[in-house]
């Protein structure tokens, strides 16, 4: 109560404007027409960055660290990538990261659940490679994709006689549950998880065996195909499409509002976003911030998956593409 008398005080004994914004400052309030930023703008202008990740360079890095870090130290073995924007050294776009993962046959890393979802697109794992969720053991596979969708117990082991390393890429919207806060983290009281069943069908598995004829199978639009996967109910803050590009054509994609990351499922070529040249090929990662356009072309069959936060901003009313 003294705190607002002697403030009411202050302000009655100020005889300029000038005088008025130390005061208000002191009580964290600051007139609208003195703010340091604007707060509108015409139209939306991210600090996020197109950014390309090699999956030759970064899976040469982590093979190299894999001499020095177990599962057992690290928990997981992946390495981040990130959009070098402020101090950030961990989003990829503003609301969703992508790593790089890399497990050694006989490794095991241990089950945990979050709040955020995750989900892998796997690059290379002979057989004998498994996610655990819940419960549900799913495999592995190179070109598979699963799902692990928020706090679900989960868990990745290569078996002691697969003879290769296993690599994949993590998508999850960790900064989209940084930026609205509602994170929540635990690790499994045993560390390891039982598997109470074993599925080669499941609305969490998406492997490259059904997903690669089902593209196909989609009309093509000025040489692009899309599946759009049915994820919508286990993970409802992303979408994720397979796209499918026709050799030598380039493709068109006008900025819209959303976030996205790509990754190359399949094939090499060319990518243009925002100011960006990328010569991408399997395994890459590409970045494609809010209100980016981009294009695409494949030197022969091409195929990505992308990951978006298209729903969050529908959910929202917030999303607009720019017209072509
Ligand atoms: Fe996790």
């Amino acid at each position: 109560m003294a705190d607002h008398t002697d403030a009411l005080g202050r302000i009655s004994a100020t005889t300029s404007l000038e005088e008025i914004y130390p005061v208000l400052a002191s009580l964290h309030a600051t007139p609208g027409w003195h703010k340091k930023r604007p707060s509108l703008w015409r139209e939306p202008r991210t600090e996020f960055t197109p950014r390309h990740w090699s999956y030759e360079v970064c899976r040469a890095a982590i093979d190299q660290a894999g001499q020095w870090i177990s599962t057992e130290l690290a928990e997981r073995r992946n390495t981040l990538l990130f959009n070098p924007v402020g101090d950030n050294d961990y989003d990829t776009v503003r609301t969703l990261v992508a790593a790089y993962q890399m497990i050694k046959p006989g490794e095991y890393a241990r089950a945990h659940r979050h709040s955020p979802n995750a989900m892998r697109l796997v690059l290379d794992a002979g057989p004998g490679c498994y996610t655990v969720v819940d419960g549900v053991e799913l495999p592995m596979q190179s070109g598979d994709f699963l799902l692990t969708p928020g706090w679900c117990w989960h868990s990745h082991y290569n078996e002691e006689g697969a003879g290769a390393n296993a690599y994949w890429i993590d998508f999850l919207d960790v900064p989209l549950v940084h930026l609205l806060e509602p994170m929540f983290f635990e690790e499994h009281p045993q560390g390891y998880q039982p598997v109470d069943s074993r599925a080669a069908e499941h609305d969490w598995y998406f492997p490259a065996a059904r997903t690669g004829p089902q593209l196909a199978a989609q009309p093509e639009h000025g040489g692009l195909r899309r599946l759009v996967l049915d994820t919508q109910a286990h993970i409802p803050t992303v979408e994720i499409s397979y796209l499918g590009l026709a050799p030598g054509r380039n493709v068109e994609f006008p900025a819209d509002t959303a976030s996205r990351i790509l990754a190359v499922t399949q094939g090499q070529g060319v990518a243009r976003v925002g100011d960006l040249d990328i010569a991408w090929k399997r395994g890459d990662v590409i970045a494609v911030p809010s209100w980016t356009g981009f294009s695409l072309s494949a030197d022969g069959q091409g195929q990505m998956l992308e990951v978006s936060d298209k729903p969050v901003l529908e959910k929202l009313g917030l999303f607009r593409a720019q017209r072509r």
